[in-house]
């Protein structure tokens, strides 16, 4: 086992490279599948969640060249399975997209019921109406979910509810449909986008990404393709939050700014000083922090991934905060972990009030979940003494190099393996 052990009282200052997108890459390594050919993805996060998805793609045959540490060259000519691996299928959430790319290519796929993080109740059926609709059929037997259609006809899909999986396991499933399929009320996040970018490399015919309506044209053939990931604008507000909430001045590179806006609101109203460059954002703060009103909802709504940073930064703002979370059912399970900081957080089913303390203090840890345990790691570099985070798997399930990125801005973290526990009883 692992742990962060970090000592806070420094204000973050310097600068810092955001990786590529995380939720983009987990999308696009999947849709190499279509590609049928060679790909170089580039600018690849270096994280679990990669690591997992590349173990993945191996598993069903694909070839696979690391080029660097971020570059990786993808041949999916010929593939020798349609079913991931329930092991590595339940250690992400996204593996949910080997179903769509799968389905499109070969007729049929297997994978296990998604893992991933524990934010409530994670529903896939929007993802299995798009699959529907288009002509396929779907059991799941002992954990794993399967998929088949002996051809996929374009077809009109309104998603009942905005998501961001099933608008990217729509655009896969469709991308070589006979005829073209309207998809609507779709998610518009960055990372939709960036998937249909890579997908119309790659010869697709998707139009309409990052609006409410995408439509795709059934393509004949498809080819590999050079691309190159996003930014992750989470991982950019994550460091955004950490420069504000520690008092520092950081200047955060290789992000788009665009995609960050409904954060540097956010965190002007709070009294923080953004700057905007081409492409990265510098963010300084040294007056006190005001306290905010918070909703999550689809982009270009305030991002949920971003609510626990945002809300560790306002546990020692000057009044009273409002937090309320409009995607996830179970995304407050840091609060107990800020409460045993001394924060005042009361959380009440979707809602958390948070009254500004004057200092967090330092305490043992616990990461729950991906941004939670980021946010904690916030939470600890703004105390004045050492706190200990476990857990932290989690973490480095989508944050490349966390700890040499915060240490070169001055952050005292490190990663410590913890003693195996100690057997009580002999192994026989
Ligand atoms: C993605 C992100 C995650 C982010 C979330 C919302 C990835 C790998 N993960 O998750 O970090 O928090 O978007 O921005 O990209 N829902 C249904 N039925 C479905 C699908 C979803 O009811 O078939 C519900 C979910 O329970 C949730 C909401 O829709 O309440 C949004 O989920 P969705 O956008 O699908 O999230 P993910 O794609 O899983």
């Amino acid at each position: 086992m692992e742990k962060f052990v970090i000592k806070g009282g420094k204000p973050l200052t310097g600068e810092v490279t955001i990786s590529g997108a995380k939720n983009a890459a987990v999308a696009i390594l999947p849709a190499t599948i279509l590609a049928a050919g060679k790909c170089v993805i580039e600018n690849l996060p270096d994280i679990s969640d990669v690591a997992a998805s590349l173990k993945i793609l191996k598993a069903l045959g694909a070839q696979i060249r690391m080029i660097d540490r971020n570059t990786y060259e993808i041949d999916t000519s010929m593939l020798v399975s349609t079913e991931v691996p329930a092991e590595l299928s339940r250690k992400m959430r996204a593996s949910y997209y080997f179903l769509g790319a799968l389905l499109s290519r070969s007729g049929k796929a297997q994978v296990a019921m998604p893992g991933g993080c524990n934010l409530g109740p994670r529903p896939i059926d929007q993802h299995l109406k798009a699959f529907s609709a288009l002509g396929a059929t779907d059991s799941v037997d002992y954990g794993m979910i399967s998929v088949r259609a002996h051809k996929l006809t374009g077809a009109h899909i309104f998603f009942d509810k905005v998501s961001v999986g099933a608008t990217m396991n729509g655009m896969l499933s469709a991308v070589m449909a006979e005829g073209q399929t309207v998809l609507e009320n779709c998610a518009k996040e960055p990372h939709v986008v960036d998937l249909a970018n890579f997908l119309n490399m790659c010869g697709a015919d998707i139009r309409g990404a990052g609006t409410d309506v995408i439509k795709v044209r059934g393509a004949q053939q498809m080819h590999g393709c050079t691309y190159s990931i996003i930014p992750d604008q989470i991982e950019a507000g994550s460091y955004m939050v950490a420069a504000a909430a520690t008092g520092g001045d950081v200047l955060i590179k290789n992000v788009t700014p665009k995609h960050l806006e409904p954060i540097t609101v956010k965190l002007q109203r709070a009294g923080a000083k953004v700057e905007e460059f081409d492409d990265a954002v510098r963010v300084s703060r040294v007056g006190e922090l005001q306290p905010l009103k918070i909703n999550t909802m689809p982009h270009p709504g305030f991002p949920t991934d971003m609510q626990p940073l945002m809300s560790v930064m306002l546990t020692v703002a000057k009044g009273t905060s409002t937090i309320t979370e409009g995607i996830w059912d179970n995304r407050f399970r840091y609060a107990d972990e800020l409460a045993k900081m001394g924060a005042n957080i009361q959380v009440d089913g979707q809602v958390a009030v948070i009254e500004g303390v004057a200092k967090l203090q330092p305490a043992p840890l616990h990461a729950s979940d991906l941004r939670a345990g980021a946010a904690l790691v916030v939470a600890a570099l703004m105390t004045n003494g050492t706190s200990e985070i476990t857990e932290i798997q989690h973490i480095e399930r989508g944050y490349e190099n966390i700890v040499a990125k915060l240490q070169a801005l001055g952050a005292d973290i490190t990663r410590v393996e913890t003693e195996p526990a100690i057997a009580l009883t002999p192994a026989l």
